[in-house]
């Protein structure tokens, strides 16, 4: 089975040796296609861990999660709903871009992870979250839900609740919502608006909950 953990180093007490060790994961085929290993951003002390999916188009060529168009919404939507973008660690349940292309040298067009691949990326979440220790993880859409509470969950279930689940053998506090690129995928101007702000008030929920 495809997985990270071989490249996992045992015991790891700090975020840069985890990222010099991810940069050099093959532990599924998603790195050979991509330009670099998407690591999490932010301070081990954060109190509050945001997953997302995987990188994106400019995420994979920056290096760094969240600093495409779905970042610079869901840094609004955190302003907003009173968590400050900066002092949240930023991660992705899959820290590969996968995509395809309609055509050779077109666009690359993102695609969802596999369930293989989502677990096979599962030691690296596991080990941020043993490092970072954050009092909340925020969700974000069906992946990032999937990857850290299993294949049953439900966005549209779960979201805009505080949820108390075991992860990774650890008792954690969490608040799920949408994927922020669903609200920019949405069909016209009001559906957008009342996506963002669906999102929005779920992370209110999670804003309450660090009080
Ligand atoms: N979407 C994600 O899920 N993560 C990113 O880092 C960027 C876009
Ligand atoms: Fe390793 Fe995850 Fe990249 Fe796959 S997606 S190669 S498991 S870092």
């Amino acid at each position: 089975a495809y997985t990270a953990e071989p490249f996992v180093p045992e015991g790891a007490r700090g975020l840069p040796t985890l990222r010099r060790a991810a940069a050099e994961c093959r532990g599924c085929p998603l790195h050979r296609d991509a330009t670099q290993t998407v690591f999490g951003q932010g301070t081990a002390n954060a109190r509050v861990m945001l997953v997302g999916e995987q990188p994106g188009d400019q995420e994979d060529r920056q290096g760094k999660p969240f600093v495409g168009p779905a970042g610079r919404l869901l840094g609004r939507a955190l302003e907003e709903a009173g968590i400050d973008p900066g002092e949240a660690y930023v991660t992705n349940a899959v820290k590969h871009f996968k995509f395809t292309r309609a055509e050779p040298r077109k666009r690359r067009i993102h695609k969802a992870p596999s369930l293989r691949e989502m677990t096979a990326c599962g030691p690296w979440l596991a080990a941020e979250l043993a490092v970072v220790e954050p009092e909340l993880i925020v969700i974000l859409g069906a992946t990032a839900g999937k990857a850290l509470l299993g294949s049953s969950f439900r966005v549209g279930e779960a979201r805009g609740a505080l949820l108390e689940r075991e992860v990774h053998g650890r008792p954690e506090k969490l608040v799920a919502t949408v994927h922020p690129s669903s609200v920019l995928r949405a069909q016209d101007d009001a559906d957008r608006k009342a996506a963002y702000e669906g999102l929005v008030s779920d992370l209110k929920v999670a804003a309450r909950a660090l009080l």
